[in-house]
């Protein structure tokens, strides 16, 4: 083999040293790259560790206020809440969904109250209140049904509005309901309030211990690939973000993350438009597990892994690991 721009060209000399390395990195992490996912209980004090994510609980609503404060300390824009709803309150058409008084709506007006300058991203999906664990209406062979879960979610959207959300985000996968949901927030005056599309959602065997955290993976029955994405589709993902975003969607998400890089790189470079990735609870419990069997050393898994999020295009990353890393990048 000749080496024909050897020893002309030498790679190594832009890696030379420390400030070299800085000054010619093509990506950068910056805590405003984070969204940080809190989870809601109900009760008051509370904090619930949950076992299948280690290091993260569930937080009652008074106490949610000092999550918000310590994210915004750290340069942490944006949070995204969770409730796990009391399995009394769970039922079939999910109406608890609809409450203006529910844990995730206490929890807005507390976040809004105690830290205004921080943003709210609400999860706009039903699985936190239906007793069969499925983000939508079901029917009586249990298939999860698309016009008249969009109806739901419409309003539960416009209930998360009145609260304070800044931005409603559906998690659900329905077909139309970025539209549904764009029209009603207009119609009800409610025109900046934007809309984080869970475009292209994979049914994913990463999502465990967040169904452990909101208190479904008990009761789902069966499994979300009648509306989630297939793992082997990226064709489809475009696809799915183009109707979101003509939908009228202001930014879309790819999720889970890490096994989906290509997705998040090629809508990005498609599309052009704010596309956000969410390393998803499974994706941060493997981190986690790596780095107790002593496999990694874990700041450096949490930067390197939150890094390939930027490099392939990502505007930013939901992630468990919001806190720890805007700690580790304010270093
Ligand atoms: C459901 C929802 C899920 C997640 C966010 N919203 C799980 C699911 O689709 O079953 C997963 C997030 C995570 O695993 O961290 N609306």
């Amino acid at each position: 083999m000749s080496q024909p721009n050897f020893p002309a060209m030498r790679m190594r000399r832009g890696r030379a040293s420390p400030w070299i390395r800085a000054m010619l990195a093509e990506a950068r992490l910056h805590p405003s790259d984070l969204i940080w996912p809190l989870f809601v209980c109900a009760g008051s004090g509370c904090e619930e560790p949950i076992a299948s994510l280690p290091g993260v609980s569930r937080w009652s609503v008074d106490r949610i206020g000092a999550k918000a404060k310590e994210a915004a300390a750290l340069g942490i824009p944006c949070l995204a809440l969770f409730p796990n709803t009391p399995s009394d309150l769970r039922t079939d058409d999910a109406r608890e969904a609809l409450n203006p008084d529910n844990l995730m709506c206490r929890a807005i007006k507390a976040i809004k109250d105690s830290c205004p300058e921080i943003g709210v991203l609400t999860d706009v999906a039903l699985d936190p209140y239906t007793a069969h664990g499925h983000d939508g209406l079901v029917d009586a062979s249990g298939y999860v049904l698309n016009d008249e879960t969009s109806e739901v979610l419409t309003h539960q959207a416009l209930v998360q509005a009145a609260a304070g959300a800044d931005i409603v985000a559906p998690s659900d996968m329905m077909d139309g309901r970025i539209g549904t949901i764009r029209a009603a927030l207009e119609r009800e005056g409610h025109v900046n309030v934007a809309i984080m599309a869970y475009a292209a959602k994979y049914a994913s065997a990463f999502y465990g211990p967040f169904r452990d955290a909101v208190g479904s993976r008990g009761l789902l029955k069966g499994d979300k690939k009648t509306y989630q994405m297939d793992p082997a589709n990226g064709q489809e993902a475009l696809r799915e973000v183009a109707l979101d975003l003509a939908e009228g969607a202001d930014m879309v998400m790819v999720k889970p993350g890490l096994p989906y890089l290509d997705v998040v790189a090629r809508v990005r470079d498609r599309f052009g438009v704010p596309t956000f990735a969410y390393q998803v609870s499974g994706e941060y419990a493997m981190i986690e597990a790596a780095a107790a069997a002593g496999a990694g050393e874990r700041d450096a898994l949490i930067l390197e892994t939150l890094m390939s999020f930027k490099r392939a295009g990502a505007s930013g990353v939901l992630t468990y690991h919001a806190p720890d890393a805007a700690r580790l990048m304010n270093g």
